[in-house]
Order: structure tokens, then C-alpha cells, then sequence
């Protein structure tokens, strides 16, 4: 049967019908676009790539760590810490949404791999010099000092990513 013969004999509605669904089909393809993140997820995206099987990842002066990363999977109870000697920190677990970074250079002597953590103090075992975990009365790292708090440093949390301000 020739096209026109056939598009004569066929019913109008039905003809309708057909010249309408593509269209609906169409519309129903029609992807809603998806809400836009906020720049809080936007970086949390991008430094978790960044940081991928690290664990860390640096950044000008600041750290990017992935606190669910096996490297930091100690610091899961509150009072727990890592001692990440490859990038010079101390990570506490303050409470259940606080974590601290301090500098884990030793203010004595400058030792970085000899401490252990009870009553809000960190304790260096190479002279037993302890250090406490306030932000004030900073004893600086290998300064000779005896007694005083930490070196400590800003963070920032979101979600599992901490990120430690070496500038702060
Ligand atoms: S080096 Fe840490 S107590 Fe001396």
C-alpha cells in the first residue's frame, strides 16, 4: 500500500495518536537538573579524590586527611589518638565531633614517635616529660621545654575530612 493511500485509510484518532507519542515520550525523558552542592560538598568531593588511597593529601599549608582511611582508624573513641608521623601530627579525639592536631615534635628534646595519652596530657617516654593539649602556654617543638602545652593547630571538620591549618 503506497504511504498516502495508507494515511488516508487509517482512523484520524488513531493517526493522532501516533504523531502524539513521540512527544509524550519525550517528555517524559525530561531530567530534572540536580540540585547544585554547596561548596562545603563541592571541596569534601574534590579532596576526597585528591587524598584517595593516601589518606592524606597536602595542599599549600593546609592537610587534607580522611579520618574512615585505615591509617586513622585509632582515633575512632573519644581519648584516642594517631601519632601520623608523616605529616609531624598528633590526632586526638577530643569528644564524640571534636578532634585536636598538634605538633608531635617533642618540646623537650625533640623526639616525634615516643608518646602515649591519659589525663589531657601527652607524654614523651625518651625523658618522661608530659604536655598538655590547652591552646595557650605553647612549648615549641625541641625548645627544651619541660612542661607548658603543644604545639596545636587549627582544623576544620566535614563529615570524615579533617583539615589541619598549618597556618593557624
Ligand atoms: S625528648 Fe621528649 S621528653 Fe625529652
Amino acid at each position: 500500500m503506497k504511504r498516502q493511500k495508507f494515511i488516508g485509510s487509517i482512523c484520524p484518532l488513531l493517526l493522532a495518536s501516533m504523531m502524539a507519542s513521540p512527544v509524550l515520550l519525550s517528555c517524559s525523558k525530561e531530567e530534572v537538573p540536580p540540585e547544585p552542592l554547596s561548596e562545603e560538598e563541592e571541596n569534601y568531593l574534590k579532596f576526597k579524590e585528591l587524598i584517595g588511597a593516601q589518606g592524606s593529601y597536602t595542599e599549600g599549608k593546609k592537610l587534607y586527611i580522611d579520618l574512615s582511611h585505615q591509617r586513622y582508624e585509632a582515633v575512632k573513641l573519644v581519648g584516642d589518638f594517631v601519632n601520623d608521623l608523616d605529616n609531624g601530627l598528633l590526632i586526638l579525639r577530643k569528644d564524640e565531633e571534636n578532634y585536636l592536631a598538634f605538633d608531635n615534635c617533642c618540646p623537650h628534646l625533640g623526639s616525634r614517635n615516643l608518646w602515649t595519652f591519659s589525663n589531657n596530657k601527652f607524654r614523651c617516654s625518651n625523658h618522661g616529660n608530659s604536655f598538655g593539649i590547652g591552646g595557650d602556654f605553647t612549648a615549641f617543638c625541641s625548645s627544651n621545654s619541660r612542661s607548658g602545652n603543644l604545639k596545636q593547630y587549627g582544623i576544620a571538620l566535614y563529615k570524615d575530612l579533617l583539615t589541619v591549618d598549618f597556618s593557624a
